[in-house]
């Protein structure tokens, strides 16, 4: 019957870290109607519902008041709910771009931005990031950046990332523990192998200091957070 105590106990934990999460969830990073009308927005527009969680949204809070941000370049906007968690921890000077390959879906950002009260501090680009990137130089350099597009382009957008940043940047990609699929070797597909060149660039890269987060998906997902080194 050991097996049998066994899964009780592993239900139990499992219950236990449900009610940790929604505790954090409740005393540091609740969800306000703004928030709930912009995934309620984007599920209406039939985008996929993969935003990210509250505790990452309030993580990237904390991330950009670590290293007095006022510029974000954002890679991937989605329906706007990242966006509307990291343009709310700017200053009112401060400024949140971004990319997203979708007119579509750039609609439904520009929208979500506007009823948060965030229309003056925020501006949506429509394009492939591939090719918006090399016209920011001029606005260069970001504080923070937040990389969370198609996997496959991660590799180029770190680069980008580095060319567009200054000593002291934050550099956050979402879904890059990904069930461990980047771990893989060889990684299974083209996007794990993305991530995994991603991984590897900054786990090694001497310009930063890195750590992989699993903050997402019950441990299974979560950020790469890297520092640009003096
Ligand atoms: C996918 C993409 C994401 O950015 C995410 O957070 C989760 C899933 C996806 O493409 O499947
Ligand atoms: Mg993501």
């Amino acid at each position: 019957m050991a097996e049998n105590i066994n899964a009780e106990e592993l239900a139990r934990n499992a219950r236990l870290r449900q009610e940790i999460e929604a505790q954090i969830i409740r005393r540091f990073a609740a969800e306000d109607e703004v928030l709930s009308q912009t995934l309620a927005a984007q599920h209406e527009a039939g985008l996929p519902e993969i935003q990210i969680s509250p505790i990452q949204g309030r993580l990237l809070q904390v991330l950009v008041a670590a290293n007095n941000t006022r510029k974000v370049l954002e890679i991937g906007a989605l329906g706007g709910y990242s966006g509307t968690w990291l343009a709310r921890a700017l200053p009112a000077d401060g400024k949140l771009i971004t990319l997203e390959i979708s007119p579509k879906h750039a609609e439904t950002v520009r929208a979500a931005f506007a009823r948060a009260g965030l229309a003056d501090r925020t501006e949506v680009r429509v394009g492939a990031a591939s090719e918006l990137l090399p016209t920011l130089q001029s606005e260069a350099p970001f504080d923070f950046f937040f990389i969370d597009a198609d996997k496959k382009g991660y590799p180029l957008y770190l680069d980008w990332a580095l060319k567009l940043a200054r000593p002291g940047s934050i550099i956050v990609a979402d879904n890059n523990v990904r069930y461990g699929k980047p771990f893989q070797e060889p990684p299974p597909d083209e996007d794990n192998a993305g991530i995994a060149a991603y991984n590897q660039r900054a786990a090694t890269d001497p310009r930063l200091r890195s750590i992989l987060l699993p903050v997402d998906e019950d441990g299974m997902d979560g950020f790469a957070i890297s520092v640009v080194l003096p």
